[in-house]
């Protein structure tokens, strides 16, 4: 069976540095759940859907918005990300009919603090889940958590100071006055991700969702179950959701 594609408009390319860009596209609206991703293609030879490259790219933009949000980086050997950057407004953007994916608030059980963990372009699926209702409703207290390389790619600072969510930056490789150094994990273990949000993570209070680079993943899981956590599965409920880009 072949896939279904939208075509898309991009009406905006902001290029936050030079490898970091947010691509936004109307036309294409879909219905998705916050968290969830959707893949994205170009074709190499334009008007050959045989030719198209796509990859998954959560959405940034909250479901109620029509217009689309992808958060990119510039991954310099890869086939789609350099041509994804150098898109201008009204170029055409394939969009898959089919939103998926697990990193959503349905699948998280109750807690009195959601933790939402990233590293670089794993900020987006929390950017869309911060501007819904359901969020606000259902946890008491929100900790976003961004962690980069460089000070210059803490991004989307202006959006995230709108939301009532207690924000945590790292910056790993210079020092950056007013964020973390280092890395999550670490941060995890020695208890200054806690002192810096100001709450406990424990496993009576906290629920913990991460996106990213998958070693991050895998490290902070593993600083995670030091503290007594578990990965969450539908049939033995836990504390751990993850979605890995790569
Ligand atoms: C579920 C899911 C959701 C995703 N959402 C996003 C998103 O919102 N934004 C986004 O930029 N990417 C996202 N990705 C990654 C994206 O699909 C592409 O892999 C990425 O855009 C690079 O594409 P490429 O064709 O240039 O290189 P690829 O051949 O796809 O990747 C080459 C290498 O680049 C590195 N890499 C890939 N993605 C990233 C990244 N995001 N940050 C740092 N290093 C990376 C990895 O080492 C990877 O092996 C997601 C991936 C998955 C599986
Ligand atoms: N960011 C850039 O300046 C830049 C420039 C050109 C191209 N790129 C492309 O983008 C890719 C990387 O993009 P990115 O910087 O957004 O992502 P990244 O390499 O995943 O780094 C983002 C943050 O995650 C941290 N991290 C890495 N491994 C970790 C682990 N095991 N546990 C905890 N934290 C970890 C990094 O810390 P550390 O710094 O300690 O690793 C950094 O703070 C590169 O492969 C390259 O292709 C990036």
């Amino acid at each position: 069976m072949s896939e279904k594609w939208l075509t898309g408009t991009v009406i905006e390319n902001r290029h936050w540095t030079e490898t970091l860009f947010s691509l936004r596209v109307e036309g294409a609206a879909l219905g998705f759940e916050a968290g969830q991703f959707v893949r994205i293609a170009l074709d190499t030879i334009e008007g050959n859907a045989g030719s198209r490259v796509a990859r998954a790219f959560s959405f940034v933009n909250p479901p109620q918005d029509p217009v689309l949000e992808f958060y990119g980086v510039v991954v310099p050997e890869g086939p789609l990300s350099p041509r994804l950057a150098r898109l201008r407004a009204g170029d055409a953007l394939q969009v898959a009919a089919n939103p998926a994916g697990f990193l959503v608030l349905r699948e998280v059980p109750d807690a009195q603090t959601l933790w939402l963990v990233s590293t670089g372009t794993g900020l987006a699926p929390f950017l869309s889940m911060l501007r819904t209702d359901e969020l606000w409703k259902r946890f008491r207290n929100v900790v976003l958590v961004h962690a980069v390389r460089y000070a210059r790619e803490l991004t989307y600072r202006e959006l995230i100071g709108k939301t009532p969510a207690r924000y945590v930056s790292f910056v790993s490789r210079e020092s950056a006055p007013g964020s973390l150094a280092g890395r999550i994990p670490a941060a995890i273990a020695d208890g200054r991700l806690e002192a810096a949000a100001g709450l406990e993570l424990a496993p009576g209070n906290s629920h913990v969702m991460l996106c990213g680079n998958p070693q991050m993943l895998k490290d902070a899981t593993a600083a995670l179950v030091q503290r007594g956590m578990r990965k969450h599965r539908r049939r033995a409920p836990g504390h751990i959701t993850v979605e890995s880009f790569w």
